[in-house]
């Protein structure tokens, strides 16, 4: 099966075709994600907290995305695959911005890379498009700026959100992450716009939705927002696995004769 081109993604808007994409960070789990049929795969820099266990984005590196991104990217068949630029390697202005962005590209075969900001990032997204970098956007609630805001805050200004929105799209992005919006704000934006939105706590009247994987698995150990629907629970068999593992082991049930070679 081919992989999912940029222009192809964006054309799905128009076509009326709702996207789906999903975060991965490895190798195993970006595998399983494609073969399901994942439209988009994003190494999205919340792998900082759900990976390393760090307490917001902030701290991971561009080599580390890139270390993520590698193995992600060797798994995708289908699915286009995105790379967060981590803070701030996107605000250290156009040149330094193309080739962080470059490296990502030409080290990962990942296709396009996605940042956060609105208005204010104009002109990085349109010098990375010009270099042949395909970007998504990111407006609305920004986890790079959890300081700048003061917390994790929905953006509730309808009118700098669709400022961004289009300032973002009119610079080239092939399309946009809206995250934690109200729902009228988001369609209104989503109908604004000719890209794909792609919504996370922002309703159903985006072009498309995206969650993180351990969200949606049920492995999250940490806060889950309300915006947030786990479709299973792998926490729980994983819990259940490992004390059977544990029990079989510790009363001489595990290796049995199946496993036993002669
Ligand atoms: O880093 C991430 O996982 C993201 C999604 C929440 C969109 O940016």
């Amino acid at each position: 099966m081919a992989r999912i081109t940029v222009p192809q993604f964006t054309a799905m808007k128009a076509a009326g075709e709702r996207i789906t994409m999903l975060t991965a960070y490895d190798y195993t789990m970006a595998r399983l994600l494609d073969a399901a049929g994942v439209d988009a795969l994003l190494v999205g820099d919340s792998l900082a907290m759900v990976v390393q266990g760090q307490e917001n984005t902030l701290p991971v590196t561009l080599d580390e995305m890139i270390y993520h991104a590698e193995m992600v990217g060797r798994a995708a068949e289908h699915a286009l695959t995105v790379v967060d630029m981590p803070f701030p390697t996107n605000l250290v202005g156009p040149h330094k911005a193309i080739e962080n962005a470059a490296r990502i590209l030409k080290e990962t075969r990942c296709q396009a890379v996605k940042l956060e900001g609105g208005a204010e990032q104009a002109e990085i997204i349109a010098a990375l498009t010009v270099a042949g970098i395909p970007v998504m956007g990111h407006v609305g609630l920004r986890p790079q700026s959890v300081h700048t805001l003061g917390g994790y805050k929905m953006e509730r200004d309808a009118e700098r959100l669709m400022t961004d929105a289009k300032a973002v799209q009119q610079a080239g992005a092939f399309a946009i992450v809206l995250e934690c919006v109200p729902a009228e704000m988001a369609k209104a934006v989503t109908a604004e716009l000719a890209i794909p939105t792609i919504g996370i706590g922002a309703g159903r009247d985006c072009d498309g939705q995206v969650l993180v994987i351990n969200d949606l698995l049920g492995i999250n150990s940490g806060y889950v927002p309300r915006f947030v629907k786990a479709y299973a629970d792998v926490a729980t068999t994983i819990d259940s696995a490992v004390k059977q593992f544990r029990e079989e082991v510790r009363d001489g049930r595990f290796p049995g004769e199946e496993q036993t070679l002669g």
